[in-house]
């Protein structure tokens, strides 16, 4: 391709090279890197996207109207280095006729042991237990000292069995779960595999023992969980959430931690992202914080990078995506 002829594209940060060598193999591509590890500021965006053929976007990076009118015309195809896509604004980018790739699959089983670890960390007070340990708490072996809450035999809610809660449900089956309850839009015949019950929103949530929310951010998801669905939760219960931060109403989470409704939360998605280190949520000694490391291993975000490169060249020629978003 001649240098006129090339295409120009703009990538919102620093990804793993395994990605960034796609994209400069490929010959076809003026590229144009944020390159730093934080995001892009919103102004840098706009103006990086100015003219750009194809954008190659994180989750942080909200893409909405006013930066698809700054790209222009020549947009052809957005690639989020995601699975999420509530940071777009998908109506306004199908009026435009532009393709979306995204990375659905490569991130399910990273994202679902994560999940696990962070349930088992939250039940069994691991963050607790260490500080412990360090600052001298640790004094005997005592019956009644650090005492949590075990999955054999419980009940397990799963609110959204998609790709990511049925690998979460495959994986806390085998500690010896009683009931596997999940809930969402319509019964789901692959939940077969870990006998898992379709029941309406409101018995999972009163009757399990573990509540996992895996589902996506939808206008009907946001803010579902809230002072009426802690209230209805056992005060024996664990709340973990490793969908997005907003499907939670934080005051009322904090309320229900506090107060007993509830025994303990374990987040790795919060509002906004980073949370505030002097948030209320980090004083609570019930409630566990990760910085939203679900798909973070170094090959799930290798394969990540590959996916979302291989997504934008297919879009920018007009070819079949790996994993492209229907709109
Ligand atoms: P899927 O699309 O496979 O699953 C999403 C599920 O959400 C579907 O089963 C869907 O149910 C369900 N859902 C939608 N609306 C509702 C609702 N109103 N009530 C209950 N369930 C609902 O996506 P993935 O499993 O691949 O990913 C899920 C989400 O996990 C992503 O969108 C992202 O936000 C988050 N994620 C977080 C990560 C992290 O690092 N913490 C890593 C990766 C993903 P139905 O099929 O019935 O519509
Ligand atoms: C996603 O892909 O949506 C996650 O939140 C990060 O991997």
């Amino acid at each position: 391709m001649s240098a006129q002829q090339m295409l120009k594209v703009f990538v919102t940060r620093r990804i793993p090279q395994e990605g960034m060598k796609i994209l400069q193999n490929a010959g076809m591509c003026n590229l144009s890197v944020w390159d730093s590890d934080e995001p892009v500021p919103r102004a840098e965006l706009l103006k990086g996207v100015a003219g750009a053929h194809g954008l190659l976007c994180l989750l942080s990076d909200k893409i909405d109207a006013e930066v698809l009118d700054a790209a222009g015309p020549n947009l052809k195809v957005i690639s989020t280095f995601s699975v999420g896509c509530d940071h777009l604004a998908i109506e306004e980018i199908k009026k435009q006729g532009i393709r979306v790739g995204y990375t659905p699959d490569v991130l399910t089983d990273a994202t679902a042991e994560l999940t696990v670890a962070l349930l088992l960390a939250t039940a069994r007070r691991l963050p607790e237990g260490v500080e412990e340990v360090k600052n001298g708490g640790w004094s005997t072996w005592k019956p009644l000292w650090l005492c949590g809450y075990g999955l054999s035999g419980s009940t397990v809610g799963v609110i959204g069995l998609g790709r990511i809660g049925l690998a979460i449900a495959r994986r806390l089956k085998p500690f010896g779960v009683k009931r596997l309850l999940y809930t969402g839009r319509q019964p789901k015949p692959q939940a077969q595999e870990v006998d898992g019950e379709y029941v309406p929103l409101d018995t999972l949530v009163r009757e399990s023992d573990f509540v996992v929310v895996s589902c996506s951010l939808t206008p009907d998801t946001q803010g579902l969980c809230d002072k009426t669905f802690f209230s209805k939760m056992k005060k024996t219960s664990i709340f973990i959430n490793t969908s997005r931060g907003v499907v939670v109403n934080q005051e009322d989470l904090f309320e229900a931690l506090s107060s007993g409704q509830i025994a303990a939360a374990g987040l790795d998605v919060t509002t906004p992202e980073p949370l505030p280190t002097n948030h209320p949520l980090l004083t609570l000694k019930n409630c566990v914080v990760l910085p939203h490391i679900g798909s973070a291993t170094y090959s799930t975000r290798g394969v990540m990078s590959e996916l979302t490169a291989n997504n934008l060249l297919a879009g920018l020629t007009g070819s079949e995506m790996p994993s492209e978003l229907k709109l």
